[in-house]
């Protein structure tokens, strides 16, 4: 006995399922004459004969007419099916497989059935339909509303929903890694809890969150969401393709229904008991779309469909993170040429702002600056301005002496003395230096030296000034060859009262992009939308922040690394900005304090967390003393021929392996050898590496054509604040073929915890804190080789290894 047949104890009309490719998974596509009135209907996931959703329903309340949940007949369903091998222009791995089977199911509501403000349902039929794609690995489903059916108009032409009713109906009280539910900000820490604990945990899911931050229930939260069922089975609940809506969000509905005892499987079924009655107990989501500043959720206009609902399902925590769904509901890329993308491995003046040691702005004189008017050439400096020549050059040399594309900096332009928290509309210009940053020599001295300048663009969630600037902004970046901005979105968004996720700050973002590729620009957007798989149309999307990266510092849980690759990441890279040497804050400011990991965690990260635009985050002063580390940064490749999941659990610890993909390795230097005043035949490291090439001077990159690149692969490892060993088989290697490994691994007395730690939640660490220790070890390897890696708490491991 269970609650969906409690309550679904109606007669439905059960259509032939769709079913998936490999045949495990089935979805029953189900008309009902209640209970939401007649003619409602409703979807049901089974995967091996058992029920991962249970009977769940479909549709939209809207504005001024009556809903789209009831009153439905089934004009028509039918099947087709795919299976396509595409290549992306960057990622993970250089073939990816989208085989599906699809169901397009066709409603209506016929004339005079329902009621409209406009009496356009007097006059022509409704039509909605609902497509479903069901892969191996999960479900997915979109609302489409096409203009015409059939030759007649759709009553649905302009329409504005009121809430998207979509509910995910789930069979337990499943495990759950959760950040609380937003309109503003995915900077959060995840919780792993019961679903029934979410709302328990609320104040906790908020500790050490971003800001602004915007809930609307204690029972809220973010896609993409990571379950695990008692049985073992891992459910995401995500979304793809969001273009033109807003962005989804869950509430837990947890419904109890009375239940004569008689019929409780006391074993299996969640119940409760009160007064001597039974109630059984069962959960679902239901969607909460982000409204807009006058509450819609979705101001459609046929022909036009939904973002797709995803539900991926899956035997192992490691096929979560091999799951291509989302990349696969994306349409294939936009751009006819895509030859000006590249994968960025990069520096930045950052970290000295973010750490408190250096300041974004120039001068400490100006509690008020208005564009235009405020004089910064007699402004007295305040002594600590980052983005200053001398420094941004220290940057460049350390960054082209050791193999790296590019430097970001930020700090440049003026406006920075009154940002944060004031939601100016009027805030930056993106175009005028500040005093002490010589913008075109610069950029001539950064290319000299085979390095690219990285913009940054702040709006400072002004996104009307942004737009007001941006064509100005591309083409100062085109004049002076950047080919890359990191953009942010900090504060409340301008226009007011729009959320950072409604669906007109949703266009923006996308809007942003668009105009970016017109200029041949990559985009790497902080606290803008979390991806949706966006960037296998739009490549130039190289990366995005959109969740707690390493600029949260201390506060960053343990194992929280861990669990990004299973949620944040299904939609697209992240701009984590990994490599911190030294954690220990309190070095670099007084106030500082520790964060939690060892060296050799965030040399596993370059592995585990894929991007194909990374930095090493840290100053270089912090690098030099442990250049050996370091090297594994300078070596490691960011884009991928092919991945392997190793091992992998949700919050606690991830091993993965992967093979560069020579094409791009070079890529970025190619680029820049392209500008006039750019260097040529520069190589970079991880070049080096994988062709083997240990003079630094003796090649340039046309001779790199007549060398043969080294079967090569990486290896990286992490964990929470539990230590482990882990036993990596290399039987990935060429067999009969002897490789040489370079292993980065925690040394004996490593621990990144700091036992002073009130962060965590929950450890018991004697060990004291070490974050520095790491060995370095060389060996001879082949496919016969079984590798033993032990991780410190909050540690970590790297491995590269090549072909002798
Ligand atoms: C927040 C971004 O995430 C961070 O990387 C950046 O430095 C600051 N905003 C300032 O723009
Ligand atoms: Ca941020």
């Amino acid at each position: 006995m269970s609650f969906a047949n409690a309550v679904w104890a109606f007669e439905p009309t059960t259509y032939k399922p769709l079913k998936s490719p490999d045949g495990r998974m089935e979805l029953y596509f189900k008309w009902w004459q209640a209970p939401f009135g007649k003619g409602s209907v409703s979807y049901e996931l089974m995967r091996d004969g058992k029920p991962v959703i249970y009977g769940s329903q479909l549709g939209f309340e809207l504005e001024w007419r009556d809903d789209l949940v009831y009153n439905f007949v089934v004009k028509k369903i039918e099947f087709d099916s795919f299976n396509e091998v595409w290549q992306p222009v960057w990622g993970e791995e250089a073939n990816i497989r989208n085989h599906y089977n699809e169901m397009l199911v066709t409603l209506e509501q016929p004339v005079g059935k329902v009621k409209s403000m406009d009496g356009s349902t007097d006059k022509r039929p409704t039509i909605m339909q609902i497509r479903f794609r069901l892969y191996d690995d999960g479900l997915a489903f979109r609302y489409e509303f096409p203009m015409r059916y059939d030759g007649v108009d759709n009553a649905l032409v302009c329409f504005w929903f009121k809430e998207e009713m979509t509910r995910f109906g789930l069979k337990g009280d499943h495990t759950a890694w959760w950040i609380p539910g937003d309109y503003d900000t995915q900077e959060y820490n995840y919780t792993e809890s019961r679903l029934s604990q979410i709302d328990s945990l609320y104040e906790m899911g908020h500790e050490h969150g971003g800001w602004p931050w915007t809930d609307f229930s204690r029972r809220g939260v973010q896609t993409a969401l990571q379950m695990k069922t008692d049985d073992g089975l891992y459910i995401n609940i995500h979304e793809a393709a969001t273009l033109d809506y807003p962005t989804m969000n869950l509430e837990l509905v947890i419904d109890s229904t009375p239940i004569d005892m008689a019929y409780l499987d006391t074993a299996h079924d969640d119940y409760v008991i009160k007064d001597n009655q039974a109630y059984l107990l069962s959960y679902s989501f239901r969607t909460h779309l982000c409204p807009d500043a006058a509450g819609y959720k979705g101001r459609m206009q046929a022909p036009c469909h939904t973002p797709w609902r995803t539900i991926m399902v899956c035997d192992k925590a490691t096929d979560v993170l091999r799951s291509r769904l989302i990349l696969n509901l994306n349409e294939p890329c936009a751009l006819e040429d895509v030859s000006w993308i590249h994968p960025v491995k990069y520096m930045g003046v950052w970290w000295e702002m973010i750490s408190g040691k250096s300041t974004w702005n120039y001068t400490d004189d100006f509690p008020s600056v208005k564009l235009g008017e405020t004089d910064y050439e007699h402004a007295k400096p305040n002594g600590k301005h980052g983005a200053n020549n001398d420094n941004v050059r220290r940057y460049i040399d350390f960054a082209a002496k050791h193999g790296f594309d590019a430097l970001l900096i930020e700090g440049w332009n003026i406006g920075w003395e009154d940002w944060y928290g004031k939601q100016k509309d009027f805030v930056f210009d993106f175009l005028t230096p500040y005093p002490d940053f010589d913008l075109p020599a610069l950029n001539k001295y950064a290319h000299e030296k085979g390095i690219r300048l990285i913009m940054h663009h702040e709006s400072s969630a002004s996104t009307v000034n942004y737009e007001r600037w941006m064509e100005k902004a591309y083409n100062l970046m085109n004049q002076y060859g950047y080919d890359a901005v990191k953009s942010g979105y900090v504060g409340t968004i301008i226009p007011f009262a729009e959320g950072h996720y409604s669906q007109p700050i949703n266009n923006h973002y996308h809007y942003a992009i668009v105009e970016a590729a017109k200029h041949h620009i990559m985009v790497n957007a902080h606290e803008a939308v979390r991806p949706t798989g966006l960037c296998r149309t739009w490549p130039n999307m190289i990366g995005n922040e959109s969740a707690m990266g390493t600029e949260f510092r201390e506060r960053i849980h343990p194992g929280h690394t861990a669990i990004l690759p299973f949620t944040r990441l299904q939609g697209g890279p992240m701009d984590y900005t990994p490599g911190i040497f030294e954690p220990d804050m309190g070095k670099i400011v007084p106030w500082g304090q520790k964060m939690q990991h060892t060296i050799c965690n965030q040399l596993g990260l370059y592995v585990t967390f894929y991007s194909p635009l990374q930095m090493a985050a840290d100053f270089p002063e912090h690098y030099e003393p442990y250049m050996d580390a370091f090297q594994f940064i300078k070596d490691v490749a960011v884009d991928w021929d092919t991945s392997i999941y190793i091992a992998a659990e949700p919050g606690d610890y991830i091993v993965t392996a992967r093979k560069p993909k020579v094409s791009s390795l070079n890529k970025a230097a190619e680029s820049l050898a392209s500008l006039p005043d750019g260097k040529k035949g520069v190589i970079s490291n991880a070049t080096r590496y994988v062709y083997g090439i240990e003079d630094t001077n003796a090649l340039t990159h046309s001779h790199i054509n007549a060398l043969k690149p080294r079967d090569t692969w990486y290896i990286g490892g992490i964990t929470d604040e539990e230590s482990r060993e882990v036993e990596v088989k290399l039987d990935f290697l060429k067999p009969g073929v002897k490789y040489e490994a370079t292993i980065y691994a925690d040394a004996k007395d490593a621990c990144g915890l700091p036992n002073t730690s009130t962060l965590t939640h929950s450890h018991n660490n004697t060990l004291e804190y070490n974050p520095y220790g790491y060995t370095i070890t060389k060996k001879t390897v082949t496919s016969k080789t079984t590798l033993k890696l032990k991780m410190a708490p909050c540690g970590g491991f790297a491995v590269s290894i090549r072909e002798r």
